[in-house]
């Protein structure tokens, strides 16, 4: 996508998360002079095969993978520096070069061992089923303004005076649930430990990504999570606690949003999503599993089952229109290469109405039915298809049909986890 009028191209998941972006990123990252992250943080797990070799990225930019691609974390990402930092240096023993091409926002919020805790420990984090891994917390301190920001570390009386703001907060919180507390002197030591090395990192990313706009570079800004996982747009309130939407990435990179020139939206050819909320296409017994093993749809940083669905135009529809998709990347179209029938969701029924398009209220989702399009497998492998013309014609008519139901066009298909495979189409 990637062309002399598209500089600047925001990559965005447009189901519920985990639709391939790594994998999307890790591509267009060779044509690429920037990545950028710009909203959540270590709940995201971002998988890239490279070779025999799996790499997932938690917080740093899957363009690290492409030596020479610089990457950066923006103000939008709550960030936590202690798995920052094991994943750097699991990148280094990988024979990775990180070295002077990773920059940390100096804005971005900090997730503390005391989120991490709340996170672990609420209920209401349970009932969503929350990564555990303290975004929500550290979303909630900073839209409460006692957030800790990067650059908050270069005056160690501030960075006492907020933690200790903040711990008493979370404690709290705590003592409504748990017997457990956070600890101020722990937190503190911890930062004192890698506060050197975090400011060594940080840079005013906004302005950096800027002036590499200006100079004419190629910029990626790498989304994470899914659409319908949008604090504002996604199946509230199961959803995560950020903006996924195309519309986060200029506020979380800190540039314009008139810098943006295209928009790509990430998709399975079916559905998945972990954790709870609704998911209309659900699958239940032998078949989801079924998808579930040949997807290998087991979370990549949690390592939970994901539910599995099939592709719902409805969702992916709706998608489209919230972050005005340029196109669209279909991923994992290998994994149905065996099933004899395949369906696609068209629209809700709710009693004799029809419902196109996507409702606010979850609850709406819990009467409707799902009206399926079904259409008959291809049963041969695509995964060795390089150009369209190679996949088999009823895998075609089925992206066709994707395309018209979503109106969007396709202009990746991934048929198989490694990097050479995947057919693009522009
Ligand atoms: P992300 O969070 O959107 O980056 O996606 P994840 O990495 O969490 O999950 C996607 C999974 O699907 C990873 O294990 C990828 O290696 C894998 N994957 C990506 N594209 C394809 C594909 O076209 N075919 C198959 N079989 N696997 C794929
Ligand atoms: P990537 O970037 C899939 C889900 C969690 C939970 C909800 C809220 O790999 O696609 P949170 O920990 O964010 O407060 O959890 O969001 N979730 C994801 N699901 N992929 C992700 O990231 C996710 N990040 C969060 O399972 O339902
Ligand atoms: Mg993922």
């Amino acid at each position: 996508m990637f062309d002399n009028k598209t500089r600047t191209l925001v990559v965005v998941g447009a189901q519920w998360g985990d639709e391939g972006k790594g994998k999307l990123v890790d591509v267009l990252a060779e044509r690429a002079d920037w990545v950028v992250r710009y909203q959540g943080g270590a709940n995201a797990g971002h998988t890239v095969h490279i070779g025999d070799a799996k790499f997932v990225l938690r917080q740093i930019p899957s363009g690290i993978l492409h030596p020479g691609v610089r990457c950066a974390v923006g103000n939008g990402v709550v960030l936590d520096p202690d798995t920052l930092f094991s994943e750097v240096d699991r990148l280094v023993a990988d024979g990775i070069d990180v070295e002077g091409r990773l920059y940390i926002s100096d804005r971005a919020h900090l997730v503390l061992p005391y989120h991490k805790l709340l996170d672990g420990e609420s209920s209401a984090s349970k009932e969503i089923g929350t990564t555990g891994r303290g975004i929500g917390p550290a979303y909630e301190d900073k839209i409460a303004r006692r957030g800790v920001r990067v650059l908050d570390l270069r005056h160690p009386a501030r960075v006492r005076q907020l933690v200790e703001r903040g711990v008493e907060h979370a404690n709290g919180q705590l003592a409504r649930f748990t017997e457990r507390r956070a600890d101020a002197e722990a937190t503190l030591q911890l930062l004192e430990r890698l506060t050197p090395r975090l400011l060594s990192l940080s840079q005013d990313v906004g302005l950096c990504v800027h002036q590499a706009i200006e100079s004419g570079a190629a910029v990626l800004l790498e989304g994470a999570q899914g659409s319908l996982l949008d604090i504002d747009h996604g199946t509230y309130p199961f959803v995560t606690s950020s903006n996924t939407t195309s519309g986060g990435a200029a506020i979380g990179a800190g540039i314009a949003p008139t810098a943006i020139d295209a928009v790509l939206g990430v998709v399975k050819a079916y559905t998945t999503r972990v954790g709870h909320g609704p998911l209309p296409t659900e699958i239940p017994g032998d078949l989801g599993e079924r998808i579930r093993e040949l997807g290998n749809e087991f979370g990549a940083v949690t390592g939970r089952p994901r539910r599995c669905g099939w592709f719902d135009a409805v969702v992916v529809r709706y998608a489209t229109r919230v972050n005005g998709l340029s196109g669209l990347a279909v991923t994992k179209l290998d994994v149905l290469d065996t099933l004899d029938r395949i369906a696609i969701c068209t629209g809700y029924r709710v009693g004799d109405e029809e419902y196109r398009e996507f409702p606010g209220d979850v609850t709406a989702l819990e009467h409707i039915e799902p009206m399926y399009e079904w259409f008959e497998g291809w049963q041969q492998s695509t995964s060795e298809a390089r150009t369209l013309e190679a996949l088999p014609a009823k895998a075609r008519r089925y992206l066709d049909r994707i395309r018209e139901l979503v109106a969007a066009p396709i202009v990746y298909v991934s048929v198989g986890t490694r990097r050479d495979q995947i057919i693009g189409l522009e």
